[in-house]
């Protein structure tokens, strides 16, 4: 039985994120919530659950302090070590920066902001135990523009890697998790920029795999999301939320509540008057009155909701909707959004910090 243990984890929540403009004006993708708990958190457990003990994480300089922030409570007991990458000039300059940290161990590469329904421990294992230089993820989807694909023999070996690809070759993406020898730090080294202007760790395993570098490439079977954007965040929330089974209720009921489905509501939120469909999730402190929530609904921590019908949808903090239907939202800290009630118009929004939407 291999150690996992002696894998590091590299984690990069560096970046721009701006593909969840305007949110990430103010708060880094890696931390948007999914189920009222940043999509960080959640890469965090799938380290956690391999026996990984060393994390480091790639931070960019703008937003470095709020995900060190949300990481110092460390309920995964990691030894962090925290490396600032002064601009994001891709993922395979990333593994760069982060080379005294790797110091030739093998690692595991994870994007902050990649949600996966699967464990990892699995593999792990096996990228340990047959002493692979590289051991990717891939998963079928439906616009392979978007993502690194990869070309496969019939035989399921590699045969070549491209970045965001105008005709792709295949429809099989790169997952944004990876597992490395240390033969990858020779390869990052001397890659020229792609035309989006970034060191393209695809292009750093097509030289692997050109210097006859061991690469095993593993479908993915549960789902998979890159968070970047808001459906697909959406979808996250949706994903994450589905695997609730229970009601665990910690807040006051008043008046007429129906529960129906799985449904958490966390301490010191109060409800009165309101029809939950689950899965739904319910924040600290959150006020919820005469309103219709769900399914599919995470509502922040003291949020203000009355009169109001809503799913499919992520509250962040303190946000209040009033006599509004919202659907397919994603709503960002402090907003207000005070309809005429709630027959119509539905609402489907993506608002940012702070931000005021009344109609009239
Ligand atoms: O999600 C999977 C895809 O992730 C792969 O299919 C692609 O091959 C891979 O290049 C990557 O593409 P994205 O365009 O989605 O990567 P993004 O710029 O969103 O960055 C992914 C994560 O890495 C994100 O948490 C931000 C962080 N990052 C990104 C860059 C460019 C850094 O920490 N430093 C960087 O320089």
């Amino acid at each position: 039985m291999v150690q996992t243990s002696s894998l590091k984890a590299l984690v990069l929540a560096g970046g721009r994120g701006t593909r969840l403009r305007p949110l990430t004006y103010t708060l880094p993708k890696q931390l948007v919530p999914v189920a009222n708990r940043p999509i960080l958190h959640y890469v965090l457990d799938q380290i956690a659950a391999m026996g990984i003990r060393e994390v480091g994480v790639i931070l960019s300089p703008e937003t470095g302090d709020q995900i060190r922030a949300s990481l110092e409570a460390n309920p995964w007991h990691f030894e962090f070590t925290y490396i600032v990458q002064p601009e994001p000039l891709g993922l395979a300059h990333a593994v760069q920066t982060a080379s005294a940290y790797l110091e030739g161990a093998p690692f595991l590469m994870y994007l902050g902001d990649n949600l996966l329904e699967d464990s990892l421990v699995g593999l792990a294992d096996r990228f340990l135990t047959q002493g692979l230089d590289a051991l990717l993820l891939v998963k079928e989807v439906e616009d392979p523009r978007k993502f690194g694909v990869v070309v496969l023999d019939d035989q399921q070996r590699l045969v070549d890697l491209v970045e965001k690809p105008k005709e792709p070759p295949s429809s099989l993406a790169l997952v944004g998790v990876y597992f490395f020898s240390p033969k990858i730090l020779e390869m990052v080294e001397g890659l020229t920029p792609s035309w989006r202007g970034e060191y393209e760790i695809t292009d750093a395993i097509r030289r692997l795999l050109h210097h006859g570098g061991r690469i095993e490439v593993v479908p993915l079977q549960g789902w998979w999301l890159d968070t970047g954007k808001k459906d697909d965040l959406l979808l996250a929330n949706r994903r994450v939320l589905e695997t609730l089974r229970d009601q665990d209720i910690a807040g006051t009921l008043e008046g007429r509540c129906v529960l129906d489905g799985p449904v958490v509501i966390e301490p010191g939120s109060r409800l009165r008057n309101v029809r939950i469909t689950g899965p739904v999730v319910i924040g600290k402190g959150a006020v919820l009155e005469e309103s219709e929530i769900g399914p599919f609904v995470s509502v922040g921590p003291g949020c203000r909701i009355r009169s109001a019908h809503i799913h499919g949808a992520v509250l962040l903090e303190a946000v209040t909707v009033e006599a509004a239907s919202l659907h397919d939202s994603l709503i960002g800290t402090r907003a207000v959004i005070r309809g005429t009630g709630t027959s119509h118009p539905q609402l489907k929004l993506l608002v940012g910090d702070d931000i005021e939407i009344v109609l009239e």
